[in-house]
């Protein structure tokens, strides 16, 4: 189990929920980095075999520290910095497509995004 060095300066400490049990958190800290400090240490299991996954890279390429944050499925912990309140559930399986985050997906690429045209499909789609 991993433990936390002292921070040089103090930071508020914050109550984070992980599968249902209150957690303290420091401000600033990733949701993968307060996993790590309790156990069982492992964030999710693979939807093929269920083999046990737990935070690996820590920089947004593995894809092994994936959760249910605040409800939201296949969340990287290791890039998402806790808030006060949320609640982090170690991720069982497979996970449907969430509607709320492919929405802000969308979103934020159509801010930089040229039009695409769809072909083949029956009919034509912009977007
Ligand atoms: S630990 Fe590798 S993507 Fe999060």
């Amino acid at each position: 189990m991993f433990r936390k060095l002292q921070d040089a300066e103090a930071r508020r400490t914050l109550t984070i929920y992980v599968d249902g049990k209150s957690v303290s958190a420091s401000e600033g800290e990733t949701i993968a980095g307060v996993l790590l400090r309790h156990a069982p240490l492992l964030t999710r299991n693979t939807p093929v075999s269920g083999a046990l996954r737990a935070p690996y890279c820590m920089m947004g390429v593995c894809f092994e520290c994936l959760a249910v944050v605040d409800g939201v499925p296949s969340c990287q912990t290791c890039l998402t910095i806790v808030s006060d309140g949320m609640c982090v559930e170690r991720q069982d399986g497979r996970r449907e497509v969430c509607v709320r985050s492919v929405g802000v997906a969308r979103r934020d690429r159509r801010e930089d995004a040229h039009e695409v045209v769809l072909h083949g499909t029956g009919q034509d789609v912009t977007r």
